[in-house]
């Protein structure tokens, strides 16, 4: 198994890529820490990791706010005495806005949660992981990290911020032991884009017929990638970013 002996939190894992991955790396033997805001959501994905006989706790905290950040290190770090493996994964979208049609509330909430979010958990995990030598980050940004039109202005905005803190990660810590990779899934079924599939939002059908393929990607294609990434068999990669998209970008 591919995590045997990990440890991994998994942000936003009430639902989509985040349940996807927590229920993947359970599979693939690591003990797993399962965050997100709505408790029902994550009491589901705890259930689901419990019937594949997995190990997990799960912590409802906001990632944007540095006491629920402090508060969930602490309980998971009680509770399995480390973490090996930091998925970054919560984040929210404002629909496909332009930058006028974003008020500025919106796009403080959005760089709070996209971008701020990371840098949070990245700085509370840090320390802990500098001390045992080792740690993996696996940021997921989007493809919209490296192109337009695949969002909103704040959301497209925050994931090229996430590609370049991911980056500077590396740069900074890789000597210690610290890897960190930015994950940029292409357009992926799930409740995040899922509403927008239909005539009605022109550019969410635009993304799927740029598809060279026309096939929508699932949440365990990109789980298993995400898992590999994390892996010790990984090890040679860091500070990049990763595209998932079926060729989505390439066109
Ligand atoms: N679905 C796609 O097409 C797609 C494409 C590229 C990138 N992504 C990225 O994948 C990741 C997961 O998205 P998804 O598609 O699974 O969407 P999703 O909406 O199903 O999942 C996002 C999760 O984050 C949680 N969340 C939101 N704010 C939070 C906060 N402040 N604290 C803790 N949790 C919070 C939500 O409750 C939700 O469960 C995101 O980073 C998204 O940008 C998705």
């Amino acid at each position: 198994m591919l995590l045997q002996g990990k440890v991994a939190l998994i942000t936003g894992a009430g639902s989509g890529l985040g349940r996807a991955q927590a229920i993947e790396y359970a599979k693939e033997g690591a003990k797993v820490i399962v965050n997100g805001l709505n408790e029902e959501r994550l009491a589901e994905t705890e259930k689901l990791i419990k019937d594949n006989n997995g190990t997990v706790l799960s912590i409802s905290a906001d990632v944007s706010k540095k006491e629920d950040v402090q508060m969930m290190i602490n309980k998971a770090l009680e509770e399995f005495g480390t973490v090996d493996i930091c998925v970054n994964n919560a984040a929210i979208l404002a629909d496909f806005k332009a930058s006028l049609d974003i008020a500025e509330e919106e796009w403080d909430k959005i760089m709070a949660v996209n971008v701020k979010g990371i840098y949070l958990l990245t700085n509370e995990l840090l320390p802990h992981m500098l001390e045992k030598g080792q740690g993996t980050f696996i940021n997921v940004a989007s493809i919209g990290g490296t192109i337009a039109g695949v969002g909103d202005a704040a959301y497209i905005t925050s994931k090229h911020a996430v590609l370049g803190y991911t980056k500077q990660l590396a740069f900074n810590y890789a000597k210690d032991g610290i890897r960190a990779v930015s994950l940029c899934p292409g357009l992926i079924d799930t409740p995040m884009v899922r509403y927008a599939i239909n005539e009605e939002h022109p550019a969410v059908v635009r993304q799927i017929a740029s598809i060279p393929s026309g096939h929508i990607g699932s949440s365990e294609d990109v789980a298993q990638f995400s898992a590999y990434l994390a892996s010790d068999k990984a090890k040679h990669i860091n500070g990049v970013e990763l595209k998932i998209d079926g060729g989505q970008s390439i066109g």
